[in-house]
Order: structure tokens, then sequence, then C-alpha cells
């Protein structure tokens, strides 16, 4: 319900690429009828920045968040291979956005899996990630040999290990499962598993912890996803598994994802800029609008993340409107509008 006098939070807004505008134009439009909570300053990235000034990550959209420390994000097409450097990495390297919080969550029964309720922290600044890559060249062989290193610190460990943790307990979550491969890389990923574990001694009266190498942890999401509760793991192997938990629950279409820092969070979709349907208006907004809903939580509106949360279950799962990928015929825009009836329902 609209509540004029309720103040308005700053928060900045980055449209994004590909279906970014249409899918966070739809979230922006059910915030609005939660009441507009956040004033946005609307800002400029990745291939429409290109386009406007240059520059994939302009000063004037790092100046905003570093105002609002606040904002809900598109997804931004990143060319693979060369070009620029991934824009969603220079943000989380300049906010030093350490936490990826990726919760999944059944919300269609009948799918392949039914009540699944799980949460992926991946540590966001690490890892392999930082690419400290190079190649070297043999004879005419640009590309002969090539390397990267990985780098976890004691420090990295500890601060994302203890913010799944805290998260678990503040949740009434029962345990936190360690995601490492120490058999193998037993000094990258060894300090991590020790480090977590440290931690885990601090919640044990609290949250039971457990741990799994890698390769078993995405066999077993397959097979039992139910005994999995919360994961706190390394950047790449968070990459990949919450990729895998997004397909236990339908897809990418329904994946919402927080990067979140001391100083600032920055929240989005899990999926990209979805080229091949852009600008037809069919995409699914339900990502970006739960995306927007952790939002509202992190910014203390939690009864209105329960508000929107339960808007779209009720559109989805009474009304039966819903987008192609999920097998509907809704467009963007006519399953927006039903959210935003139930939300004034
Ligand atoms: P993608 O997630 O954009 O698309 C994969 C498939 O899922 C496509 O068939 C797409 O149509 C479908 N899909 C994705 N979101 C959907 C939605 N909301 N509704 C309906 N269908 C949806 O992944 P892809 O194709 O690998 O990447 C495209 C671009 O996005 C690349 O440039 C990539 O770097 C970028 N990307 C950006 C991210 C971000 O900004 N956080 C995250 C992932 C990729
Ligand atoms: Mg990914």
């Amino acid at each position: 319900m609209s509540n004029p006098t309720q103040q308005q939070i700053p928060a900045t807004l980055i449209p994004g690429d590909g279906i970014g505008p249409e899918v966070t134009d739809a979230a922006v439009a059910v915030l609005e009828a939660l009441g507009s909570p956040f004033a946005w300053d609307i800002q400029l990235g990745g291939m429409a920045a290109i386009a406007d000034g240059g520059d994939p990550l302009p000063k004037a959209t790092l100046a905003s968040i570093h105002k609002t420390g606040l904002a809900l994000k598109g997804p931004l097409t990143t060319p693979v291979g060369g070009g620029f450097r991934s824009v969603n990495v220079r943000l989380r390297e300049e906010f030093h956005l350490y936490a990826n919080l990726r919760p999944t969550k059944t919300l269609i029964p009948g799918g392949r899996y039914e009540n699944i309720d799980l949460v992926i922290v991946r540590e966001n600044l690490e890892g392999l990630y930082v690419a400290f890559e190079h190649y070297i060249p043999i004879g005419d062989d640009p590309h002969a040999v090539a390397m990267s290193s990985g780098v976890n610190t004691r420090d990295g460990s500890r601060r994302i290990a203890e913010f799944a943790f805290d998260y678990a307990a503040r949740n009434g979550r029962k345990k936190v499962t360690i995601v490492h491969k120490a058999n193998v890389l037993k000094a990258l990923t060894g300090v991590f598993l020790e480090t977590a574990q440290q931690v885990a001694e601090k919640y044990k009266d609290r949250v039971a912890c457990d741990d799994r190498i890698v390769d078993a942890c995405a066999m077993q999401l397959v097979l039992n996803p139910w005994q999995y509760d919360v994961i706190v793991t390394t950047n790449l192997f968070g990459d990949i598994l919450s990729d895998l938990a997004a397909g236990l629950v339908g897809g990418l279409g329904m994946a919402p994802g927080a990067n979140i820092g001391l100083h600032a969070a920055i929240f989005e979709a899990v999926h990209g800029s979805a080229p091949d349907i852009a600008g037809k208006g069919i995409a699914n907004p339900t990502s970006v609008m739960l995306a927007a809903a952790m939002m509202l939580e992190h910014a203390g509106m939690k009864d209105k993340r329960t508000q929107l949360e339960n808007a779209i279950d009720a559109v989805l799962n009474e009304d039966n409107i819903r987008t192609g990928d999920l097998g509907g015929k809704a467009s963007t825009k006519e399953f927006t509008a039903a959210v935003i009836k139930r939300l004034q329902g």
C-alpha cells in the first residue's frame, strides 16, 4: 500500500543491457506500488554506457553508488575474451562487495524438485577471480602456456565465513556447509576451509557445520538438494553452484542475488542480459523483482519484502500468470501488472 508519509531512501538504478531495462522497469513499477520506498538516481553501465561516453563504468555511476550505498542493477553485457574487464567484477572490487548472497527457493510446485530452500554465500572478491593471468609464448605460439593464480586470504575467508554463519543464525537456518577443494588445492582452498571451520566453532551452539568437496557437492545438489541449508564457498565454486541451484527451481528467471559489502550493496538478478530475447517484451522479471525484495529487507523494510514475495507467489500460483520461460503466455508487462494488482488488492 502506498504510504506518502514514508521517507524515501536514495538508491542508484542501473537499467543495464539487453533485457535489463525491461526487467528493471518492471521492478521499479512494483516498488512504486509498494509506496515507492526508493528515490532513484538513474545511472548508466555496460554497453549502454559505452554507447553514451565510451566507458562501461562511468565516474558518475561510481559516484552515485558511493553516495547512496545502495543499488539495483540490471544485467550488463560483458564481451567474452578480449574487450573490457567485467563491469560486474569491477563494481564488486570498487565497493568491496565481498559477499554474494544467492537464495534459491521453489516458487512453482510441480517442477523437477519440490520445496527447495537453500542459500549460497559466495566469496565475491578473491579466489581465481582475481584473474592474475598470463601466457608464456613458446616458438611461434603466443598462447602456448596459460597460467592463472588464485588468491584466498585469511581475512577474506574469515569475513565471508562470518557473513554466512551470521546470516544463518539471524535467519533461523540450521546448518552451514563449507564447500572447497582442499584435497587438491591444499593451500588455496585449504586456508578457506581451515578459517571457516574456526569461525564455525564460535557458532556451534546455534548453527551446525559440515564440509564438502565441491565435485561431490555438485552431484549431491542434483541427487538430494534438501540436505543443504546454507552453503559457503569460494568465488569460482560459488559462481558455478549458484547457477546449478537456480536450475533446481526452474532456471535463471527466478534467481535473485545480492552483492554486499560494509558500505554498499548492489542487488541484481543472477541471469545476464539475454540478448536472444531482448526488446521482445517477454523476459521474466521475477528475478529482478526478487532482488528488489532483498533490497527492501536490506534497507530495513522486511515487511515490504514479504509483501512483494507474497504477491509474486500469488500471481504465479493462484492467478497462474507466467512468462514464456515458465511455460506461460504473459508478457513482461502483463506479469508486472498482475503483481501490482495483487499488491493493491
Ligand atoms: P543469460 O542469463 O543472459 O541468458 C541465458 C538464457 O536464459 C538465454 O536463453 C536467455 O534468454 C534466458 N534468460 C535469462 N534471463 C531470462 C529472463 N529474465 N527471462 C527469460 N529468459 C531469460 O546468459 P548469457 O547468454 O550467458 O549471457 C548474456 C550476457 O549477459 C553476456 O554478455 C554475459 O556476460 C552477461 N551476464 C551478465 C550478468 C550480470 O550482469 N550480472 C550475469 C550473467 C551474464
Ligand atoms: Mg555467474
